[in-house]
C-alpha cells in the first residue's frame, strides 16, 4: 500500500525504515522522502512508524483490507 504519492513510498518502506531504527517522522523523512513533497501523507506515515512495532495495521489501512473469510460469516 503506497503511503507517499509523490514518491512512491510505501507502508512496508516505512516499516523497514522503522526496523532500521527511525523513531520519527524526521527519521522517515531522511530514510524514504516521504512526507518531503506536498506533504499530505506526513500523518499517515507517522502512524505506520507508530505502529510498525507492534504490528498493528493502522486503522486507515484496516478499511482497505479485504474482510477475513470469519468477518464475512458474521456479517452474513
Ligand atoms: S504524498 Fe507524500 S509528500 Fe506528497
Amino acid at each position: 500500500m503506497y503511503v507517499c504519492i509523490c514518491h512512491g513510498v510505501t507502508e512496508k518502506d516505512i516499516k523497514k525504515a522503522a526496523k532500521a531504527g527511525a523513531q520519527s517522522l524526521q527519521d522517515i523523512k531522511q530514510a524514504t522522502g516521504c512526507a518531503t513533497g506536498c506533504g499530505t501523507c506526513a500523518d499517515v506515515a507517522l502512524e505506520v512508524l507508530q505502529n510498525a512495532n507492534d504490528n498493528v495495521t493502522p486503522d486507515f489501512l484496516k478499511i482497505l483490507q479485504p474482510k477475513s473469510k470469519w468477518q464475512e460469516q458474521a456479517t452474513a
